[in-house]
């Protein structure tokens, strides 16, 4: 009988065998088998317990990874007689957004929109310099990324009052989607003309409502656009 000392480096692993060697060249064999079966299943046995190949993911470091980010949205919006409202608060459901007011620091009066006469609001819309105070101050309007912005036409434009909130905040990396309503007038260049007073922003066509729109037709309007959003 001969005896003979093997080590076999596998990885990490040293296994050191000693083999009683029998003269049968069979016998030698059918060890050298074994053992062969043996490093393979304790390499195996090291993998299940964490060492995977470079570059690759366990499900638990996939898990740990932070949740993708969703665009956040608000309706913000001017209105004297409640119109522009209406439609602001059935977009702002349909897109399970937030909603904030554009609120005078002087409220309108009847009088003031009388436009008929030389009331208030015709007097701020014939001045380029007219920018009437809003009630409020910050809201943390940074945290949104897309932003509807609601307004009643006046004179074919936009209320000076909402240049007042353009100017007053940053809106770089965010998107615009003006809206408005009117007694039968379009948008025409009301939007277009506020673009200056926010050009860091990604401004979208605008819409024109009727008071009366309903919730089916904002929501086919909002789910056509171009955005990351979808309105139920
Ligand atoms: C001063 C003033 C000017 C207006 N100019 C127009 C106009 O040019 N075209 C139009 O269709 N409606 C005009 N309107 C009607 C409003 O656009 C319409 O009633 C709107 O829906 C009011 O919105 P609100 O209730 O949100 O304030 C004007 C109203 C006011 C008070």
């Amino acid at each position: 009988m001969k005896n003979k000392h093997f080590t076999l480096l596998y990885g990490r692993y040293i296994i050191c065998v000693q083999l009683n060697f029998y003269t049968e060249e069979i016998k030698l064999k059918k060890l050298l088998l074994l053992l062969l079966s043996a490093v393979m299943i304790i390499s195996m046995a090291g993998c299940a317990a964490g060492n995977t190949a470079p570059g690759a993911e366990t499900a638990a470091e996939q898990a740990e990874e932070p949740p993708a980010l969703f665009n956040k949205t608000l309706v913000v919006y001017f209105s004297a007689t409640g119109n522009t409202r209406n439609v602001a608060l059935n977009i702002a459901s349909a897109t399970n957004a937030d909603l904030h007011e554009i609120v005078p620091e002087v409220p309108y009066t009847d009088a003031d929109l009388d436009y008929n006469s030389d009331c208030r609001a015709n007097r701020e819309q014939n001045d380029d310099e007219a920018r009437p105070a809003i009630n409020g101050g910050e809201f943390g309007i940074e945290q949104y990324d897309v932003i509807f912005l609601g307004y009643p036409i006046w004179w074919g434009q936009a209320p000076k009052i909402m240049y007042t909130f353009l100017e007053s905040h940053d809106f770089s990396g965010k998107t615009i989607i003006p809206f408005c309503t009117s007694g039968s007038s379009s948008i025409g260049t009301s939007a277009e003309n506020m673009h200056a007073s926010a050009s860091n922003a990604e401004w979208l066509d605008g819409q024109r409502f009727a008071s009366s729109v309903s919730r089916e037709d904002l929501t086919e309007w909002i789910n056509g656009l171009d955005i990351d959003i979808k309105a139920e």
